[in-house]
């Protein structure tokens, strides 16, 4: 069996502040982490800021998928990593909704990130609709394929993030059995492009994830830590579920 290193990443989103950081630096850095990867992904203005966080991984929301230039307001990844990231979330279901980025753009955004040495956690999930209609296997394949069908060598680089849409901020999260099924469609999907790979990546579960639910959810075969945007504004509450990734 192949061991992968749990990882619990924070989402902030639009959300946070320096008082924020500053809590949960010191509750985190004091903490026994040891075993596990934890990542914070904060407003990228907030990530100079997190200066004694040597234990913990930073990274971006979002990136450009152009390296430099005239592109006001935009963020390339060599920015982020200027800024001390080594991560940036990619194709996350509020840039797939809400900045209509499409599948060409998040393989521009996941090369990017690649060729400047970022890890980027690429999201997929489905949204209501498509499961009501039995078509999650097909939604996330094709989110796959839009990246690491004609770049495999981008999956060893990568790590995928399933975030069902319906479960994100709904305090619904998916059962075990449902994100396990889901984590194991992924897992096989990209052995198609690479089967080492696919066996070493890991693959966060997204969406309500909270101190009451992480345990059981981490504790599935194919789920190798989350990716948590509400509770992981909530200092205690977030060191709470990374060590559920231990247990
Ligand atoms: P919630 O944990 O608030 O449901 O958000 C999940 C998410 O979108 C993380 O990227």
């Amino acid at each position: 069996m192949t061991q992968r290193t749990p990882l619990v990443a924070a989402n902030w989103k639009m959300n946070g502040s320096k008082a924020l950081v500053a809590e949960m630096t010191t509750l985190l850095t004091r903490a026994d982490l040891q075993g596990i990867d934890v990542l914070l992904c904060p407003p990228a203005t907030l990530l100079p800021l997190f200066t004694q966080a040597e234990k913990l991984a930073l990274g971006g929301q979002n990136l450009s998928q152009f390296q430099a230039g005239a592109y006001t307001g935009e963020l390339s990844a060599s920015l982020l990593q200027q800024a001390g990231a080594s991560y940036v979330l990619v194709g996350h279901s509020e840039r797939r909704t809400l900045f209509a980025e499409d599948d060409e753009l998040l393989l521009a955004k996941v090369q990017q990130a690649v060729s400047t040495g970022l890890t980027p956690v690429f999201c997929v999930g489905e949204n209501l609709q498509q499961r009501q209609q039995e078509k999650t296997t097909e939604v996330l394949a094709k989110q796959l394929a839009a990246v690491y069908a004609s770049h495999p060598e981008l999956l060893a680089k990568s790590v995928i993030a399933y975030e069902p849409v319906w479960a994100i901020g709904t305090g619904e999260a998916a059962t075990p059995e449902q994100a396990q099924q889901a984590h194991a469609a992924i897992r096989q999907q990209l052995a198609r492009y690479d089967a080492t790979a696919a066996s070493k990546v890991r693959i966060l579960y997204g969406g309500s994830v909270n101190a009451g639910n992480a345990g059981a959810l981490f504790s599935e075969a194919d789920i190798d830590g989350g990716l948590v945007g509400g509770a992981s504004l909530k200092p205690a509450e977030f060191l709470e579920i990374c060590l559920r990734a231990k247990d």
